[in-house]
């Protein structure tokens, strides 16, 4: 079952010419694809609500150091983990179930300078290729609602962790009113999107070992950047070549749509939640 669901999930986001449509647009938006800084991908190398702003916040409040060795779990093109090796300095790997994630990770990563502390692994967040503890902290963001079995993705998680280490967790979560539209950016249909609430997460956690240190609804702050992105198409600021829709296919605008038009009716809200291994 578990394999099926890894299988589609992997089909849904790879969309088989990646690479040549971000290098397109790399240079149709005048950057030289040999000079670039961690910072040019963003638009497109940090698939979460709020990108490198809710990275950057995130990261901060996580306290983390030069001297941790970080997991990033479900790291899509690698925009989290280059920032870390960039702005925290900190040694840092990535894993995630697409293969061409996976690639293009690399490759970035190589590109802007940074593979000496930081490499990416293929395979899945329920069978961590990694030593107990081998990790002092680890970050996921917007893996969650791919995964039905969660309670194996965080018995994982805390295997991997040492004593004492953090994980951070940037979510879509269920919300209180009920209700689902797709397609959205995770998943066309149901059988790839598998949603908890805070309190189940809270549960989850705590039956793998973890404490909560702080929770946050960040639903508000994306709704608010939303709206401020909105305002300024509308204004006539042209679409940048580089975004967000390059790995979402035909359907991107839908996808967006539904995942806010959700979030202000309540079905779905975007949580923080940073827990300790105790
Ligand atoms: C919405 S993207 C987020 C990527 C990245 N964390 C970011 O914020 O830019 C979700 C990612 O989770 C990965 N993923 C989903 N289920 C996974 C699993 N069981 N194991 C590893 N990666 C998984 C997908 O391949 C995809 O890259």
């Amino acid at each position: 079952m578990a394999e099926l669901i890894e299988r589609a999930v992997a089909g849904h986001y790879g969309v088989g010419n990646l690479r040549s449509r971000i290098f397109d647009a790399i240079e149709r938006s005048g950057l030289d694809p040999q000079a670039l800084r961690p910072a040019d991908l963003a638009p497109v190398d940090e698939f979460h609500m709020g990108g490198r702003g809710a990275t950057a916040e995130i990261v901060a409040r996580a306290g983390l150091t030069a001297g941790d060795r970080v997991l990033d779990i479900g790291s899509g093109l690698g925009g989290l983990v280059r920032y870390l090796a960039a702005e925290v300095g900190c040694r840092t790997t990535g894993i995630d179930l697409t293969p061409e994630y996976v690639e293009l990770a690399q490759e970035f990563t190589a590109l802007t300078g940074l593979s000496e502390r930081a490499d990416f692994v293929l395979g899945s967040a329920l069978d961590l290729p990694f030593d107990d503890g081998a990790f002092s902290a680890a970050l996921t963001f917007h893996v969650g609602m791919n995964i039905a079995d969660r309670a194996t993705k965080y018995a994982e998680a805390a295997r991997v962790l040492q004593s004492g280490g953090e994980l951070v967790i940037y979510d879509v979560m269920k919300g209180p009113v009920a209700g689902m539209r797709f397609p959205v950016p995770w998943a066309d249909s149901a059988e790839t999107s598998h949603l908890v609430t805070m309190a189940e997460l809270r549960d989850l956690l705590g039956a793998s070992g973890f404490e909560i240190v702080e929770e946050e609804d960040r639903t508000p702050t994306v709704l608010a950047h939303h709206r401020a992105r909105v305002a300024e198409l509308a204004a006539g600021a042209p679409p940048p070549p580089l975004g967000l829709h390059l790995l979402q296919g035909s359907t991107a605008k839908e996808k967006s749509q539904n995942m806010i038009g959700m979030a202000e009716a309540g079905q779905i809200t975007l949580g923080v939640v940073i827990a300790r291994k105790v």
